[in-house]
């Protein structure tokens, strides 16, 4: 299963693990996959320049194999929301921190790391792999890893975006389909508009762009990678799949209700963080939408509902926690990262093999 993606990046298998920014991606998830022959990634979007230095050379001590670092490019405009904006959020929120015995309306940190300090540490350490989302980042930062020859993986859910990403100058594009668990990557028009699950998206976009394409949402084993595979993408990327693994640093609630949810337990919501994203459906999504357009844009609202977030994953209750998973839910496993890798490595080839024999057989 050798494709223009493992060839560019000299890995085995043209398996990705996503990059899970909030906790899951752990050093040691992105090690496992990356020493069992896949590409290992850290989900860094929030995390400190320190923080991130920290992790990268984590990864390193644990393996010599190619591996990413993965951030969230801020909007040009800069989210804004007036004090009383705020304030009437803050009134809805005060009701859950309540309920989580937490101060009401906390003094707000800011909204979001410098995109540029974060830049700067992945051009310091020099990280094999350099990818992205919400966005395209400036001339200058993409000039800058190119120089240092780190290969640049950016995410387009519109064939729209994914040629906009290859005129900037990445060298493969993540097409994240509707499925998808976590955060929409759409940064051209409105998340509700670009919601092109993956069977339709990666044919589209392997047809318009020239680099390689990683298919991304709902694969969660060897028959989604060798059917991306026909459909013309170099990889796939896997979020939901590696979120029980041992290494994922998810929540136990998170990996439990990953285990023995369906395909159907699953939302697409704004009410966490002000920006789109794919999660199990709680309490908590169904109660926000009972204020429509009081949902400040992202980062805003995720700084607003963090104290939530950290309170509800300390007292365990799920119900108030966002649960970032696609719609594959059904096919996840607790299996170790690696176990995980070589499982879809073998069911691949016996997908190809099979397909193969009904080819030859000329039966349909
Ligand atoms: C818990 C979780 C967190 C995620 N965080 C990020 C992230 O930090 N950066 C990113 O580019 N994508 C992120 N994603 C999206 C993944 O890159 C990918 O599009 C998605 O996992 C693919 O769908 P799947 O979950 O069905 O495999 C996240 C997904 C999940 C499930």
């Amino acid at each position: 299963m050798e494709t223009s993606f493992t060839r560019k990046l000299g890995i085995a298998h043209p398996i990705v693990q996503a990059p899970m920014a909030g906790g899951p991606a752990t050093p040691e998830l992105a090690a496992a996959v990356s020493n069992a022959g896949g590409l290992g990634s850290l989900g860094a979007g929030y995390w400190s320049p320190t923080q991130i230095r920290e992790a990268i050379r984590d990864v390193k001590r644990r393996t010599d194999r190619p591996f990413a670092v993965n951030l969230f490019v801020p909007e040009r405009a800069g989210a804004k929301a007036t004090a009383d904006e705020i304030a009437v959020m803050n009134a809805h929120l005060n009701t859950y921190r309540a309920r989580l015995g937490i101060a009401p309306n906390p003094a707000l940190p800011p909204y979001a790391v410098s995109f540029e300090d974060q830049v700067q540490v992945l051009l310091e350490e020099e990280v094999p792999v350099f990818s992205f989302t919400f966005g395209i980042p400036s001339a200058e930062a993409i000039a800058a890893m190119k120089r240092r020859g780190i290969v640049i993986v950016g995410t387009a859910t519109t064939v729209e975006e994914g040629i906009q990403l290859e005129a900037a100058g990445v060298d493969a594009v993540t097409a994240q389909g509707a499925e998808a668990g976590g955060h929409r990557g759409t940064f051209l028009g409105e998340a509700g508009d670009a919601l092109i699950g993956t069977l339709a998206l990666v044919p589209q976009l392997a047809d318009r762009v020239s680099v390689p394409v990683i298919a991304s949402g709902g694969i969660m084993g060897g028959r989604g990678l060798a059917a991306c595979l026909a459909l013309g993408a170099s990889a796939v990327q896997m979020g939901t799949a590696f979120l029980a693994s041992p290494e994922s640093g998810a929540h136990a609630a998170h990996k439990r209700l990953v285990l023995s949810s369906a395909e159907d337990a699953t939302a697409i919501t704004d009410a966490y963080s002000g920006k789109a994203a794919r999660g199990i459906r709680t309490d908590f999504m169904r109660d926000m939408r009972g204020y429509p357009g009081a949902i400040p844009d992202y980062p805003i609202q995720n700084a607003l509902t963090r104290d939530i977030r950290q309170a509800a994953a300390q007292a365990d209750d799920p119900s108030l926690m966002s649960l970032w998973a696609g719609q594959g839910l059904r096919l996840a496993t607790g299996q170790a990262a690696a176990d995980i890798v070589r499982r879809m490595v073998a069911e691949a080839q016996a997908a190809i093999g099979k397909l193969s024999g009904l080819a030859g057989s000329g039966e349909a």
